[in-house]
């Protein structure tokens, strides 16, 4: 099959890859450079690879590449800065959300995810969220609870 340059839109800036027809998401966006999107099982059990495109979490290891082409792609390094980082980084970082870090990318794109649809969400709709990512460090209860911490750091924001 022959290789093609797509462009993709990702975290605000267009890139070019060049690819053949089969590469995924995830391996398009580690080619070009976005290592921040980890991979993991590479067949959609994990959520590691998780990115938002046109603002819903999608596993990026089960979407095709040139599928994204116009689209916008957002990684967890597109929500926010170490300087200035979103509320859910924030929450992760000082919660104690975070042990290995691996599975913190895809958590918190569709904690984000989450967040962007529903501002107060419960204990059971938050864990339903995050179901299809999976954590080896944590046993999960910060996570959850990092969550709900941005979620209301996100509504006090709003609210000013
Ligand atoms: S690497 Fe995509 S779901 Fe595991
Ligand atoms: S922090 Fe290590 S896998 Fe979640």
């Amino acid at each position: 099959m022959t290789d093609r340059t797509i462009t993709l839109r990702v975290n605000g800036s267009e890139g070019t890859v060049t690819v053949p027809p089969h590469r995924t998401l995830l391996e398009a966006l580690r080619q070009m450079g976005h290592i921040d999107v980890k991979r993991g099982c590479e067949k959609g059990d994990c959520g590691a690879c998780a990115v938002l495109v046109d603002g819903m979490a999608i596993d990026s290891c089960l979407t095709l590449a040139w599928t994204c082409e116009g689209r916008e792609i957002t990684t967890v390094a597109g929500l926010g800065t170490a300087a200035d980082p979103h509320p859910l980084q924030d929450a992760f970082m000082n919660g104690g959300g975070v042990q290995c870090g691996y599975c913190t990318p895809g958590m918190i794109i569709a904690a984000k995810s989450l967040l962007d649809r529903e501002p107060d969400p419960d204990e059971d709709a938050i864990r339903l969220a995050l179901s299809g990512n999976l954590c080896r460090c944590t046993g999960y209860t910060k996570i959850f609870d990092a969550v709900a911490t941005a979620a209301a750091t996100l509504r006090a924001r709003d609210a000013t």
